[in-house]
Protein backbone atom coordinates (compact mmCIF):
# COMPACT_ATOMS: atom_id res chain seq x y z
CA UNK A 1 0.00 0.00 0.00
CA UNK A 2 1.32 3.24 -0.98
CA UNK A 3 1.38 6.24 0.65
CA UNK A 4 -1.42 7.72 -0.59
CA UNK A 5 -4.01 5.01 -0.63
CA UNK A 6 -6.70 3.39 1.90
CA UNK A 7 -7.44 5.11 4.66
CA UNK A 8 -4.38 7.47 4.12
CA UNK A 9 -6.59 9.18 1.65
CA UNK A 10 -7.50 12.46 1.38
CA UNK A 11 -6.76 12.94 5.65
CA UNK A 12 -8.66 15.30 6.68
CA UNK A 13 -6.57 19.02 7.53
CA UNK A 14 -5.47 19.54 11.13
CA UNK A 15 -1.63 20.51 9.66
CA UNK A 16 -0.37 17.70 10.65
CA UNK A 17 -1.01 14.62 8.37
CA UNK A 18 0.48 11.84 11.13
CA UNK A 19 -1.90 13.33 13.87
CA UNK A 20 -5.16 13.37 10.68
CA UNK A 21 -4.09 9.64 10.18
CA UNK A 22 -3.88 8.68 13.70
CA UNK A 23 -7.20 10.47 14.68
CA UNK A 24 -9.15 8.74 12.23
CA UNK A 25 -7.67 5.37 12.72
CA UNK A 26 -8.39 5.98 16.45
CA UNK A 27 -12.13 7.00 15.58
CA UNK A 28 -12.75 4.08 13.13
CA UNK A 29 -11.40 1.30 15.35
CA UNK A 30 -14.43 2.58 17.56
CA UNK A 31 -16.27 0.59 14.73
CA UNK A 32 -14.05 -2.66 15.64
CA UNK A 33 -11.80 -2.40 12.46
CA UNK A 34 -8.52 -3.84 13.07
CA UNK A 35 -4.89 -2.69 12.08
CA UNK A 36 -5.15 -5.80 9.31
CA UNK A 37 -8.25 -4.36 7.85
CA UNK A 38 -7.28 -0.68 8.04
CA UNK A 39 -4.61 -1.25 5.86
CA UNK A 40 -6.59 -2.99 3.08
CA UNK A 41 -7.31 -1.36 0.11
CA UNK A 42 -10.79 0.38 0.83
CA UNK A 43 -13.59 0.12 -1.47
CA UNK A 44 -16.31 2.59 -1.06
CA UNK A 45 -20.14 1.53 -1.69
CA UNK A 46 -22.77 4.64 -2.25
CA UNK A 47 -25.60 3.17 -0.44
CA UNK A 48 -28.66 4.34 -2.01
CA UNK A 49 -31.20 2.25 0.43
CA UNK A 50 -33.97 4.57 1.12
CA UNK A 51 -37.49 3.64 3.15
CA UNK A 52 -39.07 5.74 0.46
CA UNK A 53 -37.18 4.29 -2.49
CA UNK A 54 -39.09 0.98 -3.14
CA UNK A 55 -36.79 0.93 -6.46
CA UNK A 56 -33.74 0.12 -4.05
CA UNK A 57 -35.49 -2.01 -1.97
CA UNK A 58 -32.87 -4.80 -2.53
CA UNK A 59 -29.98 -2.04 -1.81
CA UNK A 60 -29.10 -3.92 1.20
CA UNK A 61 -28.76 -7.20 0.25
CA UNK A 62 -26.33 -5.52 -2.60
CA UNK A 63 -24.45 -4.22 -0.24
CA UNK A 64 -23.88 -7.17 1.72
CA UNK A 65 -22.72 -8.84 -1.44
CA UNK A 66 -20.79 -6.36 -2.69
CA UNK A 67 -18.69 -6.06 0.59
CA UNK A 68 -18.38 -10.28 0.13
CA UNK A 69 -16.79 -9.78 -3.28
CA UNK A 70 -14.20 -6.94 -1.99
CA UNK A 71 -13.22 -9.15 1.39
CA UNK A 72 -12.68 -12.09 -0.85
CA UNK A 73 -10.62 -9.87 -2.58
CA UNK A 74 -8.26 -8.62 0.14
CA UNK A 75 -9.90 -5.55 0.05
CA UNK A 76 -11.58 -3.11 3.02
CA UNK A 77 -15.33 -2.31 1.79
CA UNK A 78 -16.92 0.79 3.57
CA UNK A 79 -21.02 1.78 2.47
CA UNK A 80 -21.61 5.41 2.85
CA UNK A 81 -24.97 6.87 2.11
CA UNK A 82 -25.69 9.24 -0.26
CA UNK A 83 -29.29 11.00 -1.08
CA UNK A 84 -31.29 8.23 -3.17
CA UNK A 85 -34.66 9.68 -5.46
CA UNK A 86 -37.53 7.76 -6.19
CA UNK A 87 -40.06 9.14 -9.14
CA UNK A 88 -43.09 9.19 -7.00
CA UNK A 89 -41.40 10.75 -4.17
CA UNK A 90 -39.18 13.96 -5.45
CA UNK A 91 -41.59 17.05 -5.18
CA UNK A 92 -41.72 19.05 -7.56
CA UNK A 93 -39.45 16.60 -9.70
CA UNK A 94 -36.81 14.38 -9.41
CA UNK A 95 -34.90 16.51 -12.49
CA UNK A 96 -34.73 18.93 -10.08
CA UNK A 97 -33.07 16.82 -7.79
CA UNK A 98 -30.33 15.09 -10.11
CA UNK A 99 -27.65 17.62 -9.57
CA UNK A 100 -27.75 17.80 -5.74
CA UNK A 101 -27.36 13.65 -5.20
CA UNK A 102 -24.66 14.21 -8.10
CA UNK A 103 -22.95 16.95 -6.35
CA UNK A 104 -23.96 14.63 -2.84
CA UNK A 105 -21.71 11.32 -4.56
CA UNK A 106 -18.87 13.55 -5.82
CA UNK A 107 -17.78 15.09 -2.67
CA UNK A 108 -17.89 11.62 -0.80
CA UNK A 109 -16.12 10.15 -3.28
CA UNK A 110 -13.23 12.94 -2.71
CA UNK A 111 -13.96 13.19 0.90
CA UNK A 112 -13.65 9.83 2.22
CA UNK A 113 -10.99 7.59 1.78
CA UNK A 114 -11.42 4.99 -0.76
CA UNK A 115 -9.18 3.46 -3.65
CA UNK A 116 -12.25 2.59 -5.90
CA UNK A 117 -15.79 3.08 -5.32
CA UNK A 118 -19.03 0.77 -6.14
CA UNK A 119 -21.86 2.95 -7.22
CA UNK A 120 -25.50 1.36 -6.37
CA UNK A 121 -28.26 3.36 -8.32
CA UNK A 122 -30.99 2.23 -10.31
CA UNK A 123 -34.29 4.25 -10.32
CA UNK A 124 -34.38 6.89 -13.52
CA UNK A 125 -32.42 9.71 -11.91
CA UNK A 126 -29.96 8.09 -9.81
CA UNK A 127 -27.61 6.22 -12.24
CA UNK A 128 -27.30 9.85 -14.28
CA UNK A 129 -26.08 11.47 -10.95
CA UNK A 130 -23.76 8.44 -10.36
CA UNK A 131 -21.83 8.57 -13.58
CA UNK A 132 -22.05 12.42 -13.74
CA UNK A 133 -20.12 12.10 -10.12
CA UNK A 134 -18.11 9.64 -11.27
CA UNK A 135 -16.95 11.63 -14.33
CA UNK A 136 -16.13 14.20 -12.26
CA UNK A 137 -14.08 12.99 -9.46
CA UNK A 138 -12.56 10.72 -11.94
CA UNK A 139 -11.59 8.34 -9.08
CA UNK A 140 -11.90 3.71 -10.15
CA UNK A 141 -15.51 3.23 -10.24
CA UNK A 142 -18.11 0.46 -11.21
CA UNK A 143 -21.64 0.81 -11.48
CA UNK A 144 -24.24 -1.34 -10.20
CA UNK A 145 -28.30 -1.28 -10.90
CA UNK A 146 -30.44 -2.22 -8.31
CA UNK A 147 -32.18 -4.24 -11.25
CA UNK A 148 -35.93 -4.59 -12.88
CA UNK A 149 -38.85 -5.78 -11.29
CA UNK A 150 -40.37 -8.97 -12.13
CA UNK A 151 -43.70 -8.58 -14.33
CA UNK A 152 -46.94 -9.62 -12.02
CA UNK A 153 -50.42 -10.69 -13.07
CA UNK A 154 -54.06 -8.60 -12.42
CA UNK A 155 -57.37 -10.93 -13.72
CA UNK A 156 -54.60 -13.00 -16.01
CA UNK A 157 -53.59 -10.39 -17.26
CA UNK A 158 -49.51 -10.15 -17.20
CA UNK A 159 -48.71 -6.39 -16.05
CA UNK A 160 -45.48 -3.93 -15.22
CA UNK A 161 -44.85 -1.10 -14.16
CA UNK A 162 -45.19 1.33 -15.54
CA UNK A 163 -46.55 1.40 -19.15
CA UNK A 164 -49.96 -0.13 -17.43
CA UNK A 165 -49.99 1.80 -14.64
CA UNK A 166 -51.28 5.14 -17.03
CA UNK A 167 -53.36 2.62 -19.21
CA UNK A 168 -55.29 1.62 -16.07
CA UNK A 169 -55.45 4.87 -15.20
CA UNK A 170 -57.07 6.24 -18.05
CA UNK A 171 -59.54 3.11 -17.94
CA UNK A 172 -60.50 4.25 -14.40
CA UNK A 173 -60.87 8.06 -15.68
CA UNK A 174 -63.23 7.12 -18.53
CA UNK A 175 -65.09 4.98 -16.14
CA UNK A 176 -64.31 1.75 -18.56
CA UNK A 177 -62.84 -0.02 -14.87
CA UNK A 178 -64.36 1.03 -11.11
CA UNK A 179 -62.65 1.92 -8.29
CA UNK A 180 -62.85 -1.29 -6.65
CA UNK A 181 -60.75 -2.64 -9.38
CA UNK A 182 -58.31 0.46 -9.91
CA UNK A 183 -57.58 -0.01 -5.56
CA UNK A 184 -56.80 -3.31 -6.87
CA UNK A 185 -54.37 -3.15 -9.98
CA UNK A 186 -52.65 -0.39 -7.09
CA UNK A 187 -51.90 -3.44 -5.23
CA UNK A 188 -50.68 -5.48 -7.68
CA UNK A 189 -48.64 -2.95 -10.29
CA UNK A 190 -45.64 -3.34 -8.53
CA UNK A 191 -45.26 -6.41 -7.67
CA UNK A 192 -41.58 -6.60 -6.56
CA UNK A 193 -38.84 -3.99 -5.49
CA UNK A 194 -36.31 -2.88 -8.49
CA UNK A 195 -36.74 -0.42 -11.11
CA UNK A 196 -39.70 -0.09 -13.67
CA UNK A 197 -40.00 -4.04 -15.40
CA UNK A 198 -40.64 -1.79 -19.44
CA UNK A 199 -38.19 0.07 -21.18
CA UNK A 200 -38.46 3.46 -19.56
CA UNK A 201 -35.50 5.59 -18.04
CA UNK A 202 -33.88 3.36 -15.23
CA UNK A 203 -33.65 0.42 -18.07
CA UNK A 204 -32.48 2.86 -20.77
CA UNK A 205 -30.09 3.78 -18.69
CA UNK A 206 -28.83 0.14 -17.29
CA UNK A 207 -28.23 -0.63 -20.81
CA UNK A 208 -26.65 2.36 -21.95
CA UNK A 209 -24.19 2.27 -18.73
CA UNK A 210 -23.46 -1.61 -19.87
CA UNK A 211 -22.75 -0.22 -22.67
CA UNK A 212 -20.76 2.11 -21.84
CA UNK A 213 -18.56 0.07 -20.42
CA UNK A 214 -19.18 1.11 -16.64
CA UNK A 215 -20.50 -1.96 -15.18
CA UNK A 216 -19.48 -5.33 -15.23
CA UNK A 217 -21.19 -7.39 -18.50
CA UNK A 218 -24.70 -8.97 -17.79
CA UNK A 219 -25.64 -6.46 -15.28
CA UNK A 220 -28.21 -4.19 -17.11
CA UNK A 221 -31.21 -6.27 -17.21
CA UNK A 222 -30.61 -9.11 -14.26
CA UNK A 223 -34.12 -8.97 -11.93
CA UNK A 224 -33.79 -7.16 -8.60
CA UNK A 225 -34.66 -10.34 -6.58
CA UNK A 226 -32.61 -12.83 -8.28
CA UNK A 227 -29.82 -14.53 -6.78
CA UNK A 228 -28.24 -13.73 -9.85
CA UNK A 229 -28.17 -10.23 -9.06
CA UNK A 230 -26.74 -10.69 -5.64
CA UNK A 231 -23.75 -12.98 -7.50
CA UNK A 232 -23.28 -9.87 -10.15
CA UNK A 233 -22.96 -7.40 -7.01
CA UNK A 234 -20.26 -9.59 -5.26
CA UNK A 235 -18.44 -9.76 -8.87
CA UNK A 236 -18.28 -6.07 -8.77
CA UNK A 237 -16.85 -5.88 -5.52
CA UNK A 238 -13.99 -7.97 -6.63
CA UNK A 239 -14.05 -6.14 -9.80
CA UNK A 240 -13.55 -3.05 -7.74
CA UNK A 241 -10.67 -4.55 -6.13
CA UNK A 242 -8.90 -4.98 -9.68
CA UNK A 243 -9.76 -1.71 -10.82
CA UNK A 244 -6.95 -0.32 -7.52
CA UNK A 245 -4.74 -2.07 -9.60
CA UNK A 246 -5.72 -1.11 -13.26
CA UNK A 247 -5.80 2.47 -11.86
CA UNK A 248 -8.90 2.12 -14.75
CA UNK A 249 -10.45 6.00 -14.53
CA UNK A 250 -13.84 6.70 -15.45
CA UNK A 251 -12.92 9.19 -17.81
CA UNK A 252 -10.46 6.50 -19.27
CA UNK A 253 -13.74 4.55 -20.29
CA UNK A 254 -16.13 7.11 -21.22
CA UNK A 255 -14.87 8.70 -23.78
CA UNK A 256 -16.59 10.31 -27.01
CA UNK A 257 -16.79 6.52 -28.71
CA UNK A 258 -17.91 5.17 -25.71
CA UNK A 259 -21.39 7.57 -25.67
CA UNK A 260 -21.12 6.80 -29.29
CA UNK A 261 -21.90 3.12 -28.13
CA UNK A 262 -24.41 4.08 -25.52
CA UNK A 263 -26.77 6.43 -27.93
CA UNK A 264 -26.78 3.56 -30.57
CA UNK A 265 -27.75 1.81 -27.67
CA UNK A 266 -30.74 4.29 -26.68
CA UNK A 267 -31.77 4.03 -30.02
CA UNK A 268 -31.62 -0.17 -30.47
CA UNK A 269 -33.28 -0.59 -27.13
CA UNK A 270 -36.17 2.14 -28.59
CA UNK A 271 -34.93 4.04 -25.06
CA UNK A 272 -36.00 6.77 -23.28
CA UNK A 273 -35.84 10.47 -24.59
CA UNK A 274 -34.37 11.44 -21.10
CA UNK A 275 -31.48 9.18 -21.77
CA UNK A 276 -30.30 12.22 -24.25
CA UNK A 277 -30.93 14.69 -21.33
CA UNK A 278 -28.67 12.18 -19.05
CA UNK A 279 -26.18 10.98 -21.13
CA UNK A 280 -25.45 15.10 -22.33
CA UNK A 281 -25.34 16.05 -18.37
CA UNK A 282 -22.43 12.78 -18.04
CA UNK A 283 -20.62 13.76 -21.48
CA UNK A 284 -20.79 17.05 -20.46
CA UNK A 285 -18.81 16.34 -17.10
CA UNK A 286 -15.93 15.61 -19.44
CA UNK A 287 -15.70 17.91 -21.81
CA UNK A 288 -17.86 16.34 -24.36
CA UNK A 289 -20.48 17.29 -26.46
CA UNK A 290 -23.53 15.52 -27.72
CA UNK A 291 -24.24 16.32 -31.22
CA UNK A 292 -27.66 16.10 -31.63
CA UNK A 293 -27.32 16.45 -35.78
CA UNK A 294 -24.94 13.43 -35.54
CA UNK A 295 -27.11 11.40 -33.21
CA UNK A 296 -30.36 12.25 -35.77
CA UNK A 297 -28.33 10.96 -38.19
CA UNK A 298 -27.15 8.09 -36.06
CA UNK A 299 -30.87 7.38 -35.77
CA UNK A 300 -31.70 6.90 -39.37
CA UNK A 301 -29.16 3.93 -39.26
CA UNK A 302 -29.77 2.16 -36.34
CA UNK A 303 -33.21 0.36 -35.83
CA UNK A 304 -34.73 -0.81 -32.78
CA UNK A 305 -34.55 -4.66 -32.20
CA UNK A 306 -35.74 -4.84 -28.41
CA UNK A 307 -39.75 -5.82 -28.49
CA UNK A 308 -40.47 -4.82 -25.06
CA UNK A 309 -43.37 -2.25 -23.62
CA UNK A 310 -43.80 0.43 -24.13
CA UNK A 311 -42.78 -0.10 -27.65
CA UNK A 312 -43.05 -3.82 -27.95
CA UNK A 313 -44.65 -6.39 -25.84
CA UNK A 314 -42.24 -7.79 -23.61
CA UNK A 315 -40.83 -6.86 -20.34
CA UNK A 316 -37.42 -6.78 -18.38
CA UNK A 317 -37.70 -10.02 -17.36
CA UNK A 318 -38.27 -11.47 -20.62
CA UNK A 319 -35.40 -9.72 -21.84
CA UNK A 320 -32.94 -10.94 -18.80
CA UNK A 321 -34.00 -14.51 -20.16
CA UNK A 322 -33.15 -14.06 -23.42
CA UNK A 323 -30.01 -13.21 -23.00
CA UNK A 324 -30.06 -9.38 -21.82
CA UNK A 325 -27.67 -6.74 -23.50
CA UNK A 326 -25.49 -9.52 -25.34
CA UNK A 327 -28.00 -10.03 -28.04
CA UNK A 328 -28.45 -6.57 -28.39
CA UNK A 329 -24.96 -5.96 -28.30
CA UNK A 330 -24.06 -8.65 -30.64
CA UNK A 331 -26.37 -7.74 -33.31
CA UNK A 332 -25.14 -3.85 -33.17
CA UNK A 333 -21.17 -5.22 -33.41
CA UNK A 334 -20.94 -4.37 -36.54
CA UNK A 335 -21.83 -0.63 -36.07
CA UNK A 336 -20.18 -0.23 -32.59
CA UNK A 337 -16.67 1.28 -31.69
CA UNK A 338 -15.15 -2.64 -30.52
CA UNK A 339 -12.02 -0.93 -29.23
CA UNK A 340 -13.64 1.59 -25.81
CA UNK A 341 -12.53 0.11 -22.93
CA UNK A 342 -14.55 -1.19 -20.49
CA UNK A 343 -14.09 -1.52 -16.44
CA UNK A 344 -12.98 -4.96 -17.19
CA UNK A 345 -9.83 -4.00 -18.63
CA UNK A 346 -10.65 -5.48 -22.09
CA UNK A 347 -12.60 -3.60 -24.74
CA UNK A 348 -16.27 -3.61 -25.73
CA UNK A 349 -15.15 -6.23 -28.92
CA UNK A 350 -13.26 -8.86 -26.60
CA UNK A 351 -16.42 -8.88 -24.41
CA UNK A 352 -18.59 -9.64 -26.51
CA UNK A 353 -16.65 -11.94 -28.61
CA UNK A 354 -16.45 -13.31 -25.18
CA UNK A 355 -20.53 -13.48 -24.42
CA UNK A 356 -22.33 -17.06 -23.92
CA UNK A 357 -23.26 -18.83 -26.85
CA UNK A 358 -26.62 -17.02 -28.53
CA UNK A 359 -29.66 -19.15 -28.47
CA UNK A 360 -32.82 -19.12 -30.29
CA UNK A 361 -35.01 -15.90 -28.78
CA UNK A 362 -37.82 -13.50 -29.98
CA UNK A 363 -37.22 -10.73 -27.78
CA UNK A 364 -34.53 -9.30 -29.48
CA UNK A 365 -34.37 -9.03 -33.05
CA UNK A 366 -31.46 -9.28 -35.58
CA UNK A 367 -30.61 -6.21 -37.49
CA UNK A 368 -32.35 -7.95 -40.53
CA UNK A 369 -35.82 -7.36 -38.69
CA UNK A 370 -35.73 -4.92 -36.64
CA UNK A 371 -39.02 -3.49 -34.90
CA UNK A 372 -39.08 -0.32 -36.22
CA UNK A 373 -36.54 0.43 -39.09
CA UNK A 374 -34.87 3.51 -37.21
CA UNK A 375 -34.83 7.17 -36.97
CA UNK A 376 -37.40 6.97 -33.88
CA UNK A 377 -36.35 10.51 -32.42
CA UNK A 378 -35.34 13.81 -34.64
CA UNK A 379 -34.00 16.51 -34.21
CA UNK A 380 -36.05 19.25 -35.07
CA UNK A 381 -34.80 23.29 -36.19
CA UNK A 382 -36.51 26.57 -36.83
CA UNK A 383 -37.91 29.41 -35.26
CA UNK A 384 -39.94 28.27 -33.11
CA UNK A 385 -37.38 25.22 -31.75
CA UNK A 386 -34.17 27.55 -30.96
CA UNK A 387 -31.82 25.68 -30.79
CA UNK A 388 -33.27 22.50 -31.36
CA UNK A 389 -36.09 20.68 -30.23
CA UNK A 390 -36.83 16.50 -30.35
CA UNK A 391 -39.53 14.54 -31.29
CA UNK A 392 -40.13 10.43 -30.96
CA UNK A 393 -41.92 10.30 -34.25
CA UNK A 394 -42.03 6.74 -33.84
CA UNK A 395 -44.53 7.54 -30.94
CA UNK A 396 -46.54 9.90 -33.32
CA UNK A 397 -49.36 9.59 -36.02
CA UNK A 398 -47.92 9.91 -39.36
CA UNK A 399 -50.52 11.54 -40.52
CA UNK A 400 -49.77 14.76 -38.12
CA UNK A 401 -45.63 14.92 -38.58
CA UNK A 402 -45.67 17.36 -41.10
CA UNK A 403 -49.04 19.58 -40.17
CA UNK A 404 -49.85 23.17 -39.70
CA UNK A 405 -52.31 24.67 -37.18
CA UNK A 406 -53.40 27.35 -35.08
CA UNK A 407 -51.37 27.78 -31.98
CA UNK A 408 -52.89 27.47 -28.19
CA UNK A 409 -50.83 27.90 -25.43
CA UNK A 410 -50.52 27.48 -21.99
CA UNK A 411 -48.33 29.54 -20.30
CA UNK A 412 -47.98 27.47 -17.17
CA UNK A 413 -48.20 24.12 -15.71
CA UNK A 414 -51.11 25.49 -13.59
CA UNK A 415 -52.84 26.83 -16.75
CA UNK A 416 -53.20 23.91 -18.54
CA UNK A 417 -54.27 22.45 -15.56
CA UNK A 418 -57.30 25.31 -15.42
CA UNK A 419 -57.96 25.17 -18.91
CA UNK A 420 -57.40 22.03 -21.15
CA UNK A 421 -60.90 20.92 -20.25
CA UNK A 422 -62.61 24.21 -20.23
CA UNK A 423 -65.69 23.92 -22.73
CA UNK A 424 -65.10 27.44 -23.66
CA UNK A 425 -61.63 26.70 -24.67
CA UNK A 426 -61.25 27.75 -29.08
CA UNK A 427 -59.32 24.65 -29.87
CA UNK A 428 -60.09 21.98 -32.59
CA UNK A 429 -58.28 18.95 -33.30
CA UNK A 430 -55.92 20.62 -35.88
CA UNK A 431 -54.84 22.94 -32.99
CA UNK A 432 -51.58 22.79 -31.87
CA UNK A 433 -51.20 22.82 -27.97
CA UNK A 434 -47.92 24.46 -26.71
CA UNK A 435 -47.06 23.93 -23.02
CA UNK A 436 -44.36 26.76 -21.97
CA UNK A 437 -42.73 27.57 -18.79
CA UNK A 438 -41.91 24.00 -18.22
CA UNK A 439 -38.40 23.57 -18.82
CA UNK A 440 -35.31 23.62 -16.46
CA UNK A 441 -36.32 26.95 -14.74
CA UNK A 442 -39.52 27.31 -15.66
CA UNK A 443 -41.15 24.20 -13.70
CA UNK A 444 -38.64 24.20 -12.24
CA UNK A 445 -36.92 20.80 -13.22
CA UNK A 446 -38.35 19.85 -16.82
CA UNK A 447 -40.84 17.76 -15.57
CA UNK A 448 -42.38 14.97 -17.38
CA UNK A 449 -45.20 16.88 -18.35
CA UNK A 450 -44.90 17.08 -22.16
CA UNK A 451 -47.68 14.79 -22.69
CA UNK A 452 -50.22 17.52 -23.03
CA UNK A 453 -53.53 15.93 -22.56
CA UNK A 454 -56.05 16.39 -25.68
CA UNK A 455 -58.76 18.53 -24.56
CA UNK A 456 -61.96 16.37 -22.81
CA UNK A 457 -63.94 18.39 -25.57
CA UNK A 458 -62.09 16.65 -28.31
CA UNK A 459 -61.18 13.78 -26.43
CA UNK A 460 -65.05 12.67 -26.39
CA UNK A 461 -65.52 13.52 -29.86
CA UNK A 462 -62.72 10.83 -30.79
CA UNK A 463 -59.62 13.00 -30.82
CA UNK A 464 -56.81 10.98 -29.71
CA UNK A 465 -53.70 12.78 -30.86
CA UNK A 466 -52.78 16.26 -31.77
CA UNK A 467 -49.50 18.26 -32.38
CA UNK A 468 -48.46 19.23 -28.86
CA UNK A 469 -45.32 21.17 -28.22
CA UNK A 470 -43.30 22.04 -24.31
CA UNK A 471 -39.92 22.57 -23.22
CA UNK A 472 -40.02 20.12 -20.79
CA UNK A 473 -39.69 16.50 -20.69
CA UNK A 474 -42.01 13.11 -21.24
CA UNK A 475 -42.76 9.86 -19.87
CA UNK A 476 -41.42 7.09 -22.15
CA UNK A 477 -44.74 4.95 -22.06
CA UNK A 478 -46.59 8.12 -23.35
CA UNK A 479 -47.13 8.51 -27.12
CA UNK A 480 -48.60 10.89 -28.88
CA UNK A 481 -47.27 13.64 -32.18
CA UNK A 482 -45.38 15.51 -29.14
CA UNK A 483 -42.42 17.75 -29.39
CA UNK A 484 -39.82 18.26 -26.29
CA UNK A 485 -36.79 19.87 -24.70
CA UNK A 486 -37.49 22.70 -26.63
CA UNK A 487 -34.25 24.99 -26.37
CA UNK A 488 -33.71 27.66 -24.90
CA UNK A 489 -37.13 27.34 -22.71
CA UNK A 490 -39.21 30.09 -22.50
CA UNK A 491 -38.57 30.82 -18.84
CA UNK A 492 -35.34 32.50 -20.24
CA UNK A 493 -36.68 33.49 -23.39
CA UNK A 494 -36.16 30.82 -25.78
CA UNK A 495 -38.82 31.01 -28.68
CA UNK A 496 -42.13 29.17 -27.02
CA UNK A 497 -41.98 32.63 -25.05
CA UNK A 498 -42.66 34.83 -27.85
CA UNK A 499 -45.60 32.35 -29.89
CA UNK A 500 -49.00 33.42 -28.97
CA UNK A 501 -52.00 31.90 -28.92
CA UNK A 502 -53.78 32.06 -32.71
CA UNK A 503 -50.46 32.13 -34.49
CA UNK A 504 -49.66 29.44 -37.14
CA UNK A 505 -47.16 26.74 -36.18
CA UNK A 506 -45.39 24.31 -38.87
CA UNK A 507 -44.33 21.33 -37.52
CA UNK A 508 -42.59 19.06 -40.55
CA UNK A 509 -40.63 15.89 -39.71
CA UNK A 510 -39.44 14.96 -42.74
CA UNK A 511 -37.76 18.23 -43.25
CA UNK A 512 -36.91 18.59 -39.09
CA UNK A 513 -38.18 21.95 -39.13
CA UNK A 514 -40.57 23.21 -36.36
CA UNK A 515 -41.61 27.10 -36.87
CA UNK A 516 -44.01 29.69 -36.67
CA UNK A 517 -45.13 31.87 -39.21
CA UNK A 518 -44.62 35.32 -37.64
CA UNK A 519 -42.31 37.79 -38.78
CA UNK A 520 -38.79 38.65 -37.02
CA UNK A 521 -40.31 42.15 -36.58
CA UNK A 522 -43.35 41.24 -34.52
CA UNK A 523 -40.82 38.56 -32.63
CA UNK A 524 -38.71 40.94 -31.64
CA UNK A 525 -40.95 43.45 -30.48
CA UNK A 526 -42.32 40.44 -28.44
CA UNK A 527 -39.47 40.06 -27.41
CA UNK A 528 -39.34 43.64 -25.90
CA UNK A 529 -42.07 43.16 -23.69
CA UNK A 530 -41.26 39.70 -22.17
CA UNK A 531 -39.58 39.48 -18.92
CA UNK A 532 -39.13 36.03 -17.11
CA UNK A 533 -41.94 34.56 -15.44
CA UNK A 534 -42.69 34.62 -11.09
CA UNK A 535 -41.71 30.90 -10.93
CA UNK A 536 -38.30 31.49 -11.93
CA UNK A 537 -37.15 33.72 -8.67
CA UNK A 538 -35.54 32.55 -5.70
CA UNK A 539 -34.36 34.18 -2.59
CA UNK A 540 -32.57 31.73 -0.81
CA UNK A 541 -31.18 27.72 -0.93
CA UNK A 542 -30.83 24.96 -3.53
CA UNK A 543 -33.42 27.00 -5.16
CA UNK A 544 -31.29 29.42 -5.95
CA UNK A 545 -28.26 27.83 -6.70
CA UNK A 546 -30.81 25.71 -9.52
CA UNK A 547 -32.16 29.17 -10.80
CA UNK A 548 -28.77 30.80 -11.35
CA UNK A 549 -26.64 27.94 -12.76
CA UNK A 550 -28.88 25.62 -14.76
CA UNK A 551 -28.17 24.63 -17.82
CA UNK A 552 -30.51 23.66 -20.99
CA UNK A 553 -31.38 20.54 -21.93
CA UNK A 554 -28.95 20.25 -25.12
CA UNK A 555 -26.36 20.86 -21.97
CA UNK A 556 -27.91 18.07 -20.03
CA UNK A 557 -29.90 20.42 -17.68
CA UNK A 558 -26.44 20.25 -15.24
CA UNK A 559 -25.43 23.78 -13.12
CA UNK A 560 -22.72 25.26 -15.62
CA UNK A 561 -20.40 24.69 -12.64
CA UNK A 562 -19.83 21.60 -12.42
CA UNK A 563 -19.54 20.95 -16.26
CA UNK A 564 -16.27 20.79 -18.14
CA UNK A 565 -15.96 23.33 -20.38
CA UNK A 566 -14.64 24.52 -23.34
CA UNK A 567 -15.90 21.05 -25.00
CA UNK A 568 -12.78 18.96 -26.66
CA UNK A 569 -14.78 16.52 -28.32
CA UNK A 570 -18.84 15.58 -29.49
CA UNK A 571 -20.34 12.07 -29.70
CA UNK A 572 -21.39 10.72 -31.82
CA UNK A 573 -18.16 10.68 -33.82
CA UNK A 574 -18.91 12.59 -36.94
FE1 LIG B 1 -38.09 3.96 -10.08
FE2 LIG B 1 -39.64 3.65 -12.36
S1 LIG B 1 -40.14 4.63 -10.46
S2 LIG B 1 -37.57 3.12 -12.00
Amino acid sequence: MNDNSGMKRGLTSYGDEKFSLYLRKAFIKAMGYSDDALSRPVIGIANTYSAYNACHANTPQIVEAVKRGVMLAGGLPMDFPTISLHEAFSFPTSMYLRNLMSMDTEEMLRALPMDACVLIGGCDKTVPAQLMAAASADIPVIQIVTGPMLSGTHREQRIGACTDCRRFWGDYRAQRIDEAEINEVESRLVPTGGTCGVMGTASTMACMTEALGMMLPGGAAIPAVTAERLRHSEAAGARAMKLTQLKLKPSDIMTAAAFENALRVLLAVGGSTNGIVHIAAIAGRLGIKIDMDAFDRLGSETPVLVDLKPNGQYYMDDLHNAGGMAPILRELKPLLNLDCLTITGRTLGEEIDDYPAAFTQDVVRPLANPIHSGGGIAFLKGNLAGDGAIIKQSAGTPELLVHTGTAVVFDSLEDLATRIDDPDLEVTGDSVLILRNAGPKGAPGMPEAGYIPIPEKLATQGVTDMVRISDCRMSVTAFGTIVLHATPEAAVGGPLALVESGDQVSLNVAERTLSMNVSDEILAQRRAQWSPPESTRAERGYKKLHMEHVTQADEGVDFDFLTQRPFTSSAPLK
